[in-house]
């Protein structure tokens, strides 16, 4: 079983999602999949498949407008949400700290989180890339997380530039990756891999040893582009 979670970002309707969820009713997949939406989407009836949001408060409750909690997306019936993606870090000046902090708001408020973790292309450049991986990891994943976690290697140089690390470096992300949660005393973590996944190369990217599942944001929008990802693992 792999997981394949979907990611929106700032995309869709409530309508195409309820599409999506109508869709992925017939596909027969032993997958766990997992739509991560817009706030505003995170009501609707989703069948089978599990809904996250794409961010968090720090906060639990508050004057703090525009902030959503992780008991507010909790009540939604969603179980998942993605903190730290690498828009956030970009253009919400996110660090690891921060991202640490709303990952322990999700876990106290029941969610699953999904930490996002990756180098930027200037670090990539620098020989960076293992350094930040486990930075990444060791400070924007809480030590006493338990099971409840998902973190996911995502290139941010890659992301929606249909470019993709080889597959000698995923693999070497995702032992280091594995290693560090191992040494962090956390045991049976997903791992994913995100950024510029396909059809074409979901296979592969899954078939590489401790890469658990995908995150896809581009091709997840739509059927025809989501449904081969999931049929392509059995
Ligand atoms: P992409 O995005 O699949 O469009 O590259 C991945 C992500 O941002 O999670």
């Amino acid at each position: 079983m792999k997981f394949i979670a979907g990611n929106w970002k700032m995309n869709g309707t409530r309508n195409a999602l309820k599409n999506m969820v109508g869709a992925l009713k017939n596909v027969d997949t032993e997958n766990t999949i997992i739509l991560c939406v817009p706030y505003t989407m995170l009501c609707i009836d989703s069948g089978g498949v599990a809904l996250g949001a794409q961010d968090v408060s720090v906060h639990e409750k508050g004057a703090y407008t525009g902030e959503v909690s992780a008991t507010m997306i909790a009540e939604t019936g969603a179980k998942y949400v993605i903190v730290g993606h690498s828009e956030r870090r970009q253009y919400h000046e996110e660090t690891n700290s921060i991202v640490r902090q709303k990952a322990v708001m999700a876990l106290n408020a029941g969610l699953t989180p999904i930490i996002c973790v990756g180098e930027t292309m200037e670090e990539k450049q620098a020989g960076k890339t293992m350094s930040i991986i486990e930075s990444g990891v060791r400070e924007s994943v809480p030590n006493d997380a338990g099971h409840n976690i998902i973190v996911a290697y995502e290139p941010r140089w890659a992301i929606g530039a249909g470019l993709t690390p080889t597959e000698a470096e995923i693999a070497e992300a995702h032992k280091l990756i594995a290693d560090t949660l191992i040494g962090m005393g956390l045991t049976e973590i997903p791992v994913l891999y995100g950024a510029s996944v396909k059809a074409d190369n979901a296979a592969d990217i899954m078939s590489i040893p401790n890469v658990d599942g995908v995150l896809v944001g581009g091709a997840s929008l739509k059927s025809d582009d989501f449904i081969p990802i999931i049929t392509s693992v059995k």
